[in-house]
């Protein structure tokens, strides 16, 4: 059993400064493993203990930790003095947009921010200001970042979330306290893949966005279904919203051009965030002119404020230049290697979850992926948390620790493979998971049950 003495004591020293002793709360996690440092697919703890990531710290590590490209081109920025000027513009930020916008044909023109939060922030902004209404959409089960309007409907327990809700919303449940009770009224959500739900809000209210995660990343991974992002779009057209794809979790892990590009769906506006810069704060909004150019419209009634000290800081900049370039490198062959891994590892997974008798689906995409405890692929967040056992989820997570492999210490959160990580990696995975799921087994079996 693998033991954390150092981390212990860290995060008991932390928690005289720091509430919860974490920087960021929603990182707090049992056992309280304090990584030290972390090369490729590879992270160490204080406690000398070693393990194989898949968390890739919430998805962002698309090369990898530590990736010698991203790292060479940001010591250059630094050896070049190439510090944040805050007035005007830059070479790097130039071309950042450059590039953005040649590798995502559809987008007419991008803006720089820090954050995935800051970047739906001003999408709905944008949305507003191009609207004049108020009213967005979102799916239950999406995570949109921190703020008022998106915080709120996520991880739902099904007592509060109570009977499916086809073709209506659900009461507005924020996931933090200091929301102002106003926003119950201007934010809807509705049920994942159900277009007439979102249908059904256009009838009632005027509504400026639906703002969507287009597979939805933050609970696992649920797919849309077929049609499902096609009618979104033909909504959006119809009822004159702005339709919003969040792909701070989908941009750049799945494609170049993000999932909307697989799907060959284009939404109004996109925002991109996490693997865009392979580790670095950078996050990008970006989509058609009309929207995007409220940013300096000539009617200051319209303008849509956009500011920060830290947007387009060189540091991240340079990181996110070094990691589309080479994300793009000969014809974008990486996704091709994800393709290959995360078919390994799905495949693997599929077949130990069936020989050691446990009722579970893996749910992929090129290299993200997240097994349930169910008995088909989720079609919305009502459906997982009815069927899904996550105390299962729990225990494979949690003894992986003890064969070096590093899942998120939370059920449904999904996995993430990058470039760094190898088909040796994965079959060490495999054997891992084997040997928890076959140690369980036996305990059960001589418990006399199979799904205990
Ligand atoms: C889909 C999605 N959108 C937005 C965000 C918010 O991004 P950030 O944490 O960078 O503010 C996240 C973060 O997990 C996310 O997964």
């Amino acid at each position: 059993m693998t033991l954390y003495p150092k981390s212990q004591a860290i995060l008991s020293e932390n928690s005289r400064f720091i509430p919860g002793g974490v920087v960021s709360t929603n990182r707090a996690v049992d056992p309280p493993i304090v990584f030290r440092r972390a090369e490729g697919a590879w992270m160490w703890d204080v406690d000398g203990n070693r393990y194989l990531d898949y968390h890739a710290a919430f998805g962002p590590y698309v090369l990898g930790h530590n990736d010698r490209h991203v790292n060479a081109a940001v010591l250059r920025v630094i050896e070049e003095g190439r510090s944040l000027f805050g007035s005007g513009t830059t070479e790097l930020e130039g071309e950042l947009g450059r590039l953005i916008c040649d590798v995502v044909p559809f987008l007419d023109s991008i803006q720089v921010l820090n954050t995935g939060s800051e970047a739906t922030y001003q999408a709905l902004r944008l949305a507003r200001a191009a609207t004049g209404r108020d009213h967005i959409i979102k799916p239950q089960g999406g995570y949109h970042g921190w703020h008022n309007d998106v915080a709120c409907n996520l991880m739902t327990p099904l007592s509060t979330l109570g009977p499916r809700r086809n073709a209506d919303e659900y009461p507005f449940l924020p996931i933090s306290g200091g929301i102002p009770a106003g926003h119950s009224e201007l934010v809807h959500a509705v049920n994942f893949n159900d277009l007439e739900s979102v249908e059904a809000m256009c009838r009632k209210y005027p509504i400026a966005a639906f703002i969507t995660e287009p597979i939805l990343q933050n609970v696992g991974l649920i797919h849309p279904q077929p049609g499902y992002l096609e009618g979104l779009r033909a909504l959006a057209d119809k009822y004159g919203f702005v339709l919003i794809f969040d792909e701070v979790k989908t941009g750049f892990r799945h494609a170049l051009g993000g999932f909307s590009s697989l799907a060959k769906v284009t939404p109004d506006l996109v925002v991109y965030g996490k693997a865009i810069a392979n580790g670095y704060p950078l996050a990008v909004i970006a989509g058609k002119k009309y929207l995007m150019d409220l940013f300096v419209s000539p009617d200051a009634s319209n303008r849509v404020l956009l500011a920060g000290t830290y947007n387009g800081h060189p540091v991240p900049t340079a990181a996110a230049i070094a990691t589309i370039k080479r994300l793009a490198e000969n014809n974008a062959a990486i996704y091709t290697h994800f393709e290959t891994l995360g078919a390994r590892m799905q495949t693997g997974l599929e077949k130990i979850l069936k020989e050691t008798g446990n009722r579970a689906v893996v749910a992929r995409q090129g290299s993200a992926f997240c097994t349930y405890f169910m008995d088909h692929l989720p079609l919305d967040w009502h459906d997982l948390i009815s069927n899904n056992d996550p105390e299962q989820d729990n225990h494979l997570r949690r003894d992986l620790l003890d064969r070096s492999i590093y899942f998120f210490q939370l059920p449904m959160k999904q996995c993430s493979l990058s470039a760094a990580h190898t088909e040796a990696d994965v079959d060490f995975t495999l054997e891992g998971v084997q040997s928890v799921l076959s140690a369980k087994l036996q305990t059960n079996g001589k418990q006399g049950s199979l799904h205990g």
